[in-house]
C-alpha cells in the first residue's frame, strides 16, 4: 500500500458536521457520508499551492480542469462528454432541487425508488412538488434488491414529470445492471419523464460490476437525462462543494441553467483545484481506497455473522461505503437511540423512507480500527437487550 488508510485522523478542529454532532460525548459517528480518511496527497498538494497564492477571487474552471473530467469519464466509462454539457454546481443536492424546480411545476410528481438518500424525497417537497416513492423489493432467495416494475408503472399519473435515479443506489449499495437501466430509460421515454441520474457513488464500486452512465443508454434516453456527478464522495472532499450536472440536450440544459440563475452559488477556486487534482492524479489513491473499503466490507460481513446476531445485511454491498442493516429483529422502537446509548452514532432508516425501527445505515468509510470499535460497541448494545439477558 502506497497510501495510509489505517491512521485515525484527528477530526476535532476540522469543522466536521459528522463529529460535531456528538462533541463532548463518547459516541463514534458512523452516520453522514464522509470518510475518516485524509484526501489523496495530490488533492492536498493542489490545495496548498492554491492557498499559497493567497488570492481567492470569483472562480471559473480552467481548460485543464474540464479536460481532466472529460478524459477521466472517457477512460473509465467510454463516455464522450462535450465540455459544453457541463453545468457546475456547489453540490448534488442542489442539483436535485434545481431539477425538481426546472422540470416540474408545483403539484407535479417526481418518482424515486425507496429506501433512498433523503433529498430525493425532500427536494421535490421543498418547492411544492410531490415525491412519489416506489419501494424496492428484496428478493430474499437471490439476496438482491429488485425494482418492482408493476408498482413503478402504477405510480405514474398525469402529473408525473421526473424520475430520480440513484446509481449506485444509496443506501442499498446496489449497482443497477444494463438491462435494468435500459428498462428504466424506456419507462421514462414512454411516459415522457425527465431522468435525473445521481451517479455520485459510481467511482466507488467494490465488486467487479461496470458502472454504466445513464446517458450512454442511447440517444433517446440521453436527450432526457441530467447526470449528477462529483469527486466529493470518492476523494473525500464533500466540504469543498464541487459538483457537476452533465446535460447533453441543449434545451434541457438551458432550462436547468435558468432555474439556477441568481440563487445557486458558484464553485470556488479551491473546489476547482481539488476537483482537477482528484480526477487527474487521484487514480492510484482511488484504487487503494477501493481495496481498503473491500476489506472493511468483508470485516463487517464477518463480524455480523460472528458477533451481531439479529442484525442483517440482506444483500451484498456492491458499492459505496454505506451499509443498510435490517435491525427489525431486535424489536427496538428507536434503534438509533439505543446504539447511541452504547457509543455509536448511525443513520436512522426512517429518513430513507422506511418505517422507523426497521433499518439503520452504517458508514464504514473509516480506518479498520474505528470500524472494529464501532462494531464492538454495537455488540455491547445487543448484549444489553432484555432478550440477550434471558438467552
Ligand atoms: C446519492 C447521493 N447524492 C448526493 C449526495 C450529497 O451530495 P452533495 O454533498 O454534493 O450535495 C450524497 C451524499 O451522501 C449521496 O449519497
Amino acid at each position: 500500500m502506497q497510501f495510509d488508510f489505517d491512521t485515525v485522523p484527528e477530526r476535532l478542529g476540522t469543522d466536521s458536521q459528522k463529529w460535531q454532532k456528538y462533541q463532548g460525548k463518547d459516541i463514534l459517528p458512523m452516520w453522514v457520508a464522509d470518510m475518516d480518511f485524509k484526501s489523496p496527497p495530490a488533492v492536498i498538494e493542489a490545495l496548498h499551492r492554491r492557498v499559497d497564492q493567497g488570492i481567492f477571487g470569483y472562480a471559473r474552471p480552467v481548460r485543464s480542469t474540464v479536460d481532466g473530467i472529460v478524459s477521466t469519464f472517457q477512460r473509465r466509462y467510454g463516455w464522450t462528454i462535450d465540455p459544453s454539457w457541463i453545468v457546475w454546481l456547489p453540490g448534488l443536492v442542489v442539483g436535485l432541487n434545481v431539477t425538481a424546480q426546472a422540470f416540474a411545476a408545483a403539484g407535479d410528481e417526481v418518482l424515486c425508488l425507496t429506501p433512498v438518500y433523503p433529498p430525493f424525497m425532500t427536494a421535490p417537497a421543498n418547492g411544492g412538488r410531490v415525491a412519489r416513492t416506489v419501494p424496492l423489493v428484496l428478493d430474499r432467495a437471490a439476496r438482491r434488491w429488485e425494482i418492482d416494475w408493476a408498482a413503478l408503472e402504477a405510480a405514474v399519473t398525469p402529473r408525473t414529470r421526473l424520475f430520480f435515479l440513484c446509481n449506485p443506489h444509496n443506501p442499498i449499495a446496489r449497482v443497477f445492471l444494463r438491462e435494468e437501466l435500459v428498462r428504466l430509460g424506456e419507462f421514462c421515454v414512454r411516459h415522457n419523464l425527465v431522468l435525473c441520474s445521481d451517479e455520485i457513488h459510481c467511482d466507488l464500486i467494490l465488486d467487479d460490476i461496470p458502472h454504466i452512465p445513464t446517458s450512454l443508454l442511447g440517444a433517446e434516453i440521453a436527450a432526457r437525462t441530467i447526470t449528477l456527478m462529483a469527486p466529493s464522495k470518492t476523494f473525500n472532499v464533500p466540504g469543498l462543494g464541487t459538483s457537476l450536472a452533465i446535460i447533453p440536450d441543449a434545451t434541457l440544459r438551458a432550462r436547468f441553467v435558468r432555474a439556477t440563475a441568481g440563487i445557486v452559488a458558484e464553485v470556488t477556486c479551491l473546489g476547482f483545484a481539488a476537483c482537477e487534482a482528484a480526477y487527474t492524479e487521484g487514480e492510484s489513491w482511488r484504487l487503494e481506497l477501493l481495496a481498503y473499503l473491500r476489506g472493511n466490507r468483508d470485516f463487517l460481513v464477518a463480524e455480523l455473522a460472528r458477533s451481531l446476531p439479529g442484525i442483517e445485511l440482506e444483500a451484498p454491498m456492491e458499492a459505496t461505503y454505506l451499509a443498510w442493516l435490517n435491525v427489525s429483529k431486535l424489536g427496538l422502537k428507536d434503534p438509533i437511540a439505543h446504539f447511541e446509548a452504547h457509543g455509536v452514532g448511525l443513520s436512522e432508516g426512517a429518513f430513507f423512507g422506511v418505517p422507523k425501527g426497521q433499518y439503520v445505515r452504517i458508514n464504514i468509510g473509516c480506518p479498520r480500527a474505528t470500524l472494529a470499535e464501532g462494531l464492538r460497541r454495537m455488540q455491547a448494545a445487543l448484549k444489553a437487550l432484555p432478550s440477550a439477558a434471558s438467552s
